[in-house]
């Protein structure tokens, strides 16, 4: 019996967003009943060019239904670049957690996601296409597919790509070749520069830990921001509470909570203390914040 969150057995049992939007902009269809899993995602753009609507089908676990119904919700009301940068982890994340063995689920949700902007952009395929070498035949899975759950992941034994993207769970007969590209990501990896970051500290005094908050967010958080036409302002650091306001896009983002639990507050917990948590100062945002739901 997998362990699964709240936010997943939510998700599975009442499902949202189900079904498919006829005459959609764009539709990314992923997986084969083959192979077990199979998704149809679907999206309506508004005049601003946000996603106002998403639907989805899909054939599949418990996970694989509460990924679909979850990644309706995350790009809701993103633009088709927001849209794009949205990662498997990401959607994993939303749920609380996926047990390991069902990552691939999550995986399958952002290549859904992919299918169908490229569709949008493309006028393409409606078909997730497959690109480069297929090493597990089995299931279908390229070698550009599983460089990227070893990358985006950072993925370090054949189970774990299996767990990730399906490769290497059928005969096994292409376990050698995903070790060998294991292999060469990651030492590709440890050849690339380190990114700065500074160390996390526990007993940082308070002005160590605004100034360091302040950093984050000018190295870390606002580049991310500034691409879409937004911005964050730091308001107050109370003890392990982070104060910030949204500016510019992000002042009228229906994703602003989003934004603030899976962009500010992940990166702040990872760059100064795992204990921040972060709050808007809806008062000082330049525009109304426009609640989900
Ligand atoms: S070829 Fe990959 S499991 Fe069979």
């Amino acid at each position: 019996m997998w362990e699964y969150t709240d936010k997943v057995k939510e998700h599975f049992f009442n499902p949202r967003n189900v079904g498919e939007i006829k005459d959609a902009d764009g539709v990314g269809e992923v997986g084969s009943l083959a192979c077990g899993d199979a998704l149809k995602l679907t999206f309506k753009l508004d005049e601003k060019g946000r996603i106002a609507d998403a639907k989805f089908k899909t054939f599949g676990c418990a996970s694989a239904i509460a990924t679909s119904s979850v990644l309706t919700e995350i790009i809701n009301g993103m633009t088709i670049d927001e849209a794009a940068r949205v990662t498997n982890r990401d959607i994993a994340d939303y749920l609380g957690g996926l047990p390991e063995q069902k990552m691939h689920c999550s995986v399958m949700g952002r290549e859904a996601l992919e299918a169908a902007i490229d569709n949008y952009r493309t006028g393409g395929t409606k078909k997730h296409e497959l690109e480069g070498k297929v090493v597990c035949t089995c299931f279908g899975v390229t070698e550009n597919e599983i460089e990227r759950v070893v990358r985006e992941n950072d993925l370090s034994t054949v189970e774990d790509v299996t767990n990730y993207c399906k490769a290497g769970g059928g005969c096994g007969g292409c376990k050698d070749e995903i070790e060998k590209i294991i292999e060469r990501v990651q030492g590709e990896k440890s050849k690339a520069p380190a990114v700065s970051r500074p160390a996390k500290h526990h007993k940082l005094t308070n002005i160590q830990k605004i100034q360091l908050v302040q950093q984050t967010i000018n190295e870390q958080i606002r580049p991310a921001l500034r691409a879409d036409g937004g911005n964050i302002e730091l308001i107050d650091v109370e003890g392990n509470k982070v104060i910030v306001a949204f500016r510019g896009m992000c002042a009228q983002c229906r994703l602003t909570e989003f934004t603030i639990k899976e962009v500010v507050e992940a990166r702040l917990r990872e760059f100064v203390s795992d204990e921040l948590y972060v709050e808007e100062d809806k008062d000082s945002a330049a525009e109304p914040h426009v609640h989900r739901g």
